[in-house]
């Protein structure tokens, strides 16, 4: 859970300038989202001409309607009157993928066929003012230029009563309003002859056109009395030439268009340059909307007529205010567009703001709803953390509490110990002075002797104990102090070491001294320093094998204040776990590498610290051991008070402690010596390491048993396949070879398994009891033990064997469950009567074919054999043969010598002297009996 709350954390911490980023970015799009959410369209608008007056109208009325339609792109194309130009601009419009094309062709003819194209494309097409020659187009907004045409006839014909004479201004030959005015101006004319159409002159719908042309024709010009132009532009052009010439007086000038604006149409009339003009609308508003309903799939008028009326000075001037008008309201509308331009601007940037806030709002909800959930987890985990917190405290205090109380009852336990220990030195005293008396008026070579000097070995060893405990405690409460006096280490330690002589010569081993000189004058007490000397020679000769060596040596390190003593042998060596603990106070290895009181090395190193100076060890399981001593030279790391300079009192107290110097000579003893005198039935094998009760105990039971005896794990494990004992007592902690691995070894080997085993150690924990059972032993006897109570459960382990081979000689019962070594000997039972009983007529059958069959030795299947089943193997086999016989004689109708072949007896001789020998008659008598009973 609190990697899930530290991983959101880290999630927030690194990403909050993304997620704000995110924020922003998305208010920004959303707000652009809502502008654009009109339909977007292209137009694309082709104009013949965009220069003049009437143009830009149309135009500037595109524009206004196109700003009340968002979303509109609106491409602008001016063909200048090129009709060339314009087919050009229209390819131009239709690669550039417009929605919808408003054209007001220059010509007809030339523009038709690309106007087609465009909508035969499927692009809607809107024609506005001039046509095309065909129907091709989706709609038309102009006015009737035709009825225009009329409209200018009949006003000629309603205002001038007179006869005069006309003059027709046309625009471009080609294009639809110039074709379509023409004729209707023609066709109303018809009715009033007192008008007469005297010149027609094109000019291409531009004044300067105009000018020019008349100017070329002004001959020509003396007689004409009206001008029609068709437009207000090619009018004001003929007035000006007119005028120009003085032949302008009492004419009349009209065109088409009456455009507003400077310059336009209703200002020529106002101003009497013209007398009148047809108002036509440019349609541009129109054509947007008609545009619009196109893309967006609303009905429009395919045909967009603009009225029309005749404009002179009786309406003008309602036509300019109408104008103004509109034209302010347009100004109106366009201010009030870009307010609205404004607003919009001001709205959108607000609704970012608002949606950056709402976001922001939001996920500050979020977010702050998952820091409340967070916090609330938080909190409750704190609670759970408190709770535990408050166990643990109160756990802890209670153990504080416990390990005090353990402490003082510890203590209580030391101080008991101590006091005992106290108490146990008189009477170990007392038993000691009389027991050197006995010892020394008793004859040397005696039982009792040996028993005493036994005795004796072992009151001191007590004493030693006693003493070193006694000591420790005296450390502990800084009662010990060193009585250092200044001596030559040299001698001292070559004493030490020469009182190990006589037991090197008798191991065999090798104890060298060395010292890088002859005299070192040092400060130190004489007792704790022997002490810990000898205890350090104990411990290499006790690890030591024979033929091993130990070496001391004294050193001197260049250039340190100190002075080393290495004590080294190549004996077993220690785990790297003991060397651990190898200075703690109770430590007790499990396995043979250091065995000891645990007193004595923990006692050393508590020497050396009072001397400043150290202990230290080092050791390789199976290369030895080194323990090495550090003195300090000089004194001045000693107090006033440890240094003693009185001589007499120092012998006292060496005196005192010769305890610690005499050797613990070992009893002799003699293992495993040969077979002399009367051979016993049956044999032990003891293994013990302790040479004194190995010794106690051979000569307790060898005047009954057979012993054999080793102080070692491994010599054990073999003597008791070479001898296949009758039962076995060892030890469990034992050199090279533990007890119970001796005990599993053997019960899983068929060849020993049936050999009964007894476990002795000091190990006296239930636990270790059973565990000990469980390695197989059949009995688990915890020391100090007494003897009687051994000796019955030898004599009991070895009855039980016996009718176990009462019962194994005899019927086997099935189905009972037989413990590992049990069923291991019934295997080996069927194997060896199966083998016998296959070879039963075998003649040549020997015991080495049983030998190789099973895969033991000769004694071992003797031994075996012996103690499963209480008989020799060839007595086994002969009686087996004998039982067959038996059988034979009785069952078959064999002849003797038959027989005698199918038992594997030699000859029929010599099967008659054995059957007699057992059954007290020949075969034959015994078959006659017993065929003759029946
Ligand atoms: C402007 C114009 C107008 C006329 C119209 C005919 O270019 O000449 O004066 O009415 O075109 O298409």
């Amino acid at each position: 859970m609190l990697n899930y709350y530290r991983y959101i954390n880290l999630f927030f911490s690194f990403h909050w300038k993304r997620i704000f980023m995110a924020i922003f970015c998305f208010a920004l799009f959303s707000s652009c989202n809502k502008q654009n959410n009109h339909p977007h369209f292209k137009i694309g608008f082709s104009q013949c001409v965009g220069a003049d007056l009437w143009r830009r109208t149309m135009l500037e009325e595109m524009r206004i309607e196109l700003s009340l339609h968002p979303g509109i792109e609106f491409v602008y194309k001016d063909a200048d009157n090129n009709s060339a130009v314009q087919i050009r601009q229209v390819k131009q419009l239709l690669d550039d993928d417009i929605d919808l094309l408003i054209i007001s062709p220059n010509e007809a003819r030339p523009l038709t066929p690309i106007v087609e194209e465009a909508f035969s494309k499927g692009i809607p097409v809107i024609v506005i003012d001039r046509k095309t020659s065909s129907n091709f187009y989706t709609a038309y907004v102009g006015s009737n230029n035709y009825e225009i045409g009329k409209l200018a006839g009949d006003y000629l014909g309603r205002t001038v009563k007179t006869n005069a004479s006309v003059m027709e201004i046309l625009g471009l030959p080609g294009s639809s309003p110039t074709i379509e005015r023409q004729k209707g101006f023609s066709d109303a004319l018809k009715k009033y002859p007192n008008l007469h159409l005297d010149k027609q002159l094109y000019c291409n719908w531009l004044k300067d056109t105009t000018k020019k042309k008349l100017l070329q024709i002004s001959a020509e010009l003396k007689n004409i009395d009206i001008v029609f132009a068709h437009n207000d532009m090619m009018a004001l052009g003929a007035k000006e030439v007119f005028k120009s010439l003085n032949l302008d007086r009492n004419m009349k000038f009209i065109g088409v268009d009456a455009s507003p604006g400077t310059g336009g149409g209703l200002q020529l009339i106002a101003g009497k340059q013209l007398n009148a003009s047809m108002l036509y609308p440019t349609g541009g508003k129109e054509a947007i909307r008609t545009a619009f309903s196109i893309l967006n799939k609303t009905s429009f008028n395919k045909e967009s007529i603009q009225p029309t009326l005749v404009i002179d000075s009786s309406n003008v001037q309602l036509m300019q205010i109408q104008w103004n008008r509109i034209s302010s309201q347009q100004n109106d509308i366009e201010r009030q567009q870009s307010l609205l331009a404004e607003q919009q601007k001001v709205y959108n940037s607000q609704r970012v703001i608002l949606n950056i806030i709402v976001i922001t709002m939001v996920v500050a909800i979020v977010f702050g709803g998952l820091a409340f959930f967070l916090l609330n987890e938080n909190r409750k985990t704190n609670k759970k953390l408190e709770a535990k917190n408050y166990e643990i405290l109160s756990q802890r205090n209670q153990l504080i509490e416990m390990s005090a109380k353990a402490e003082v009852a510890t203590e209580a336990k030391l101080n008991f110990f101590t006091n005992i220990s106290h108490e146990f030195r008189t009477p170990l005293t007392l038993i000691l002075l009389p027991l050197e008396d006995l010892i020394a008026q008793i004859k040397t070579d005696s039982v009792q002797s040996k028993n005493l000097k036994l005795i004796h070995k072992n009151v001191i060893r007590l004493l030693r104990y006693v003493n070193q405990l006694i000591e420790y405690r005296k450390i502990e409460y800084d009662k010990l102090k060193i009585r250092a006096t200044e001596n030559n280490l040299v001698p001292f330690v070559k004493e030490i070491v020469s009182s190990f002589n006589d037991m090197a010569v008798k191991n065999n081993i090798n104890l060298q001294f060395t010292s890088f000189t002859n005299s070192i004058m040092i400060w130190f007490d004489v007792n704790m320093l022997d002490k810990v000397i000898f205890n350090l020679l104990s411990n290499a000769f006790k690890f030591t094998k024979n033929n091993g060596l130990i070496k001391i040596s004294i050193k001197k390190p260049q250039e340190a204040d100190e002075i080393i003593i290495e004590v080294e042998d190549n004996g077993i060596g220690m785990t790297e776990e003991s060397v651990l603990h190898a200075f703690d106070m109770f430590y007790q290895a499990d396995s043979y590498s250091f065995k000891g009181s645990g007193l004595g090395l923990s006692l050393s190193k508590e020497f050396m610290n009072l001397h400043k100076g150290s202990l230290k060890v080092k050791s390789k399981k199976g290369q030895g051991t080194t323990f090495t001593i550090n003195l300090r030279t000089g004194d001045s790391h000693l107090l006033e008070d440890e240094k003693y300079t009185h001589k007499g009192q120092i012998e006292n107290i060496y005196e005192q402690e010769k305890i610690y110097n005499i050797t613990l000579e070992d009893l002799p003893i003699q293992l495993n010596k040969p077979a002399g005198g009367v051979i016993k039935e049956q044999s032990i094998l003891i293994i013990e390491d302790n040479t004194d009760l190995l010794a106690y105990l051979t000569s307790k039971f060898e005047t009954d048993y057979e012993v054999f005896a080793t102080t070692n794990g491994n010599d054990g494990f073999n003597l008791a396949f070479e001898k296949i004992p009758d039962i076995i007592i060892s030890d469990v902690v034992l050199p090279e070879l533990s007890g119970k691995e001796i005990t599993n070894k053997l019960k899983t080997d068929i060849r020993t398994s049936h050999i009964p085993i007894i476990l002795l150690t000091a190990k006296g924990s239930l636990e270790q009891q059973i565990e000990g059972i469980r390695n197989k032993a059949d009995v688990y006897i915890v020391k100090p033990f007494n003897f009687d109570y051994l000796l019955e459960n030898v004599r009991n382990l070895l009855n039980n064997r016996q009718l176990l081979k009462e019962h194994y000689s005899s019927e086997y019962p099935g189905g009972n469950k037989v413990p590992v070594s049990k069923k291991l000997d019934k295997k080996f039972l069927n194997e060896f009567s199966g083998i016998v009983e296959a070879n039963l007529s075998n003649e040549k059958f020997t015991v080495d074919d049983i030998c190789k069959n099973i895969g033991i030795s000769r004694i071992q299947l003797y031994r075996k054999v012996k103690a499963l089943l209480g008989c020799s193997i060839t007595d086994y086999i002969l009686s087996r043969r004998l039982q067959k016989a038996k059988y034979l004689l009785l069952n078959e109708d064999l002849s003797i010598a038959e027989v005698t072949y199918q038992t594997g007896f030699s000859s029929p001789t010599y099967f008659s002297t054995v059957f007699k020998g057992k059954y007290g008659c020949t075969p034959s008598d015994f078959k006659k009996n017993n065929i003759n009973q029946s």
